[in-house]
């Protein structure tokens, strides 16, 4: 299973698959399944229904995730994409040789436009280190990833990373990355915490590169996550057949509608799920029933959208200063370069 956030977390790493290149530590052991089925209980008898966004990535729901970063509505694969291919010659002069860490990672596609650029500017024999909850993506993405660039080593860390940044391994010269705007799936204080426990594993030198979405028009921003072919739709109900393979639920996805919108107030896509009939959900694990009346929702997703401002905040908030921030003609997406200056 893909995406297991709610992994029981050891204080000893587990060394999982080691050869000449790759090494996986696990950080994430057997299920904690009391906390994830309290979680998900807590979520559902909740005033407003919930169900947190960590649960969407299983192996079903992390290929469609992929296959809406190849939509054409989908506008911020593309464009951050298109911003990195333009500022990694940059990024390689800036930095020479660093040590990479990627923070959900996921499948590393975004990774390869840097690491081409530090091979064109002859820096081969790299380090780099993919994090994400999902093992099953850190294996996969580090074989292709060695496949691609004989002279990379990969310390793939199968970890979470609003719990786990303190126990990466030490290094110099870093350049942590946290794309796709993921970021904006986190909580507005949950986010300021995350960059500044970046900020405390970071050394003077250091770089921080965080791809933003960008606030925009309303219907750009609806479309995005309203696609025609509906991937986004079947990515929103997934999170329900994910639940049931957690918590034993009995939830019919059919039995609900996708619901995705702009709420301007809080700068932010709300995805929610639409229950389109009166509905009782059990589980042998649940203390109660949990009744759904018809037109009743479950918020299953915050997409935060950002603006110059809040990117200022970030840096007043965590100490870390602003090297550049590089966005694309439309100026929808922003890849912010922070570095730390001690
Ligand atoms: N960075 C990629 C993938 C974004 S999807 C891109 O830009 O396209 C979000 C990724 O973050 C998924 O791979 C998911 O498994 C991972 N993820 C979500 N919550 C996480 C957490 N708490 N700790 C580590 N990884 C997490
Ligand atoms: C991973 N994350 C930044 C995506 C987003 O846009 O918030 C997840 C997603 N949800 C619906 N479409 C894509």
């Amino acid at each position: 299973m893909r995406g297991p956030a709610h992994q029981k977390e050891t204080l000893d790493p587990a060394p999982g698959v080691v050869t000449d290149q790759i090494s996986i530590t696990n950080f994430l052991q057997a299920e904690n399944e009391y906390e994830v089925i309290a979680e998900i209980f807590n979520g559902l008898t909740a005033e407003k229904k919930t169900i947190s966004s960590k649960y969407f990535y299983d192996d079903t729901g992390s290929q469609l995730f992929e296959q809406i970063t190849l939509l054409p509505e989908y506008y911020p694969t593309r464009t951050e994409k298109s911003i990195l291919q333009r500022v990694a010659r940059d990024i390689v002069a800036f930095h020479g040789a660093p040590e990479i860490i990627e923070l959900g990672s996921g499948d590393c596609s975004k990774i390869s436009i840097l690491l081409d650029a530090f091979q064109e500017g002859g820096f081969e024999s790299l380090s780099y280190l993919p994090v994400d909850v999902s093992e099953a993506a850190v294996i996969q993405s580090s074989e292709e990833l060695i496949d691609k660039y004989p002279g990379l080593q990969v310390q793939g860390i199968v970890a979470d990373f609003m719990k786990h940044l303190d126990g990466l391994p030490d290094g110099n010269n870093r350049l942590i990355c946290f794309f796709g705007s993921t970021l904006g799936n986190l909580g507005e204080k949950e986010a300021t915490e995350f960059i500044c426990s970046v900020k405390r594993i970071m050394k003077k030198g250091d770089s921080f590169l965080l791809g933003l979405d960008i606030v925009k028009d309303t219907r750009t921003l609806e479309l995005a996550y309203n696609d025609k072919q509906c991937i986004t739709d079947a990515f929103n109900k997934n999170i329900l057949s994910a639940v049931n393979n957690l918590a034993a639920t009995n939830f019919h996805p059919e039995d609900f509608k996708h619901r995705a919108f702009f709420n301007a107030e809080r700068s932010r896509i709300e995805m929610h799920l639409v229950a389109l009939k009166d509905l009782v959900i059990e589980s042998p694990h649940f203390s109660q029933k949990i009744t759904l009346k018809k037109g009743e929702t479950i918020h299953t997703e915050n997409s935060r959208k950002f603006t110059h401002e809040d990117i200022r905040q970030m840096a007043n908030d965590s100490g870390l200063s602003i090297q550049g921030i590089h966005t694309d003609h439309h100026e929808w997406f922003s890849l912010v370069h922070f570095i730390c200056n001690g």
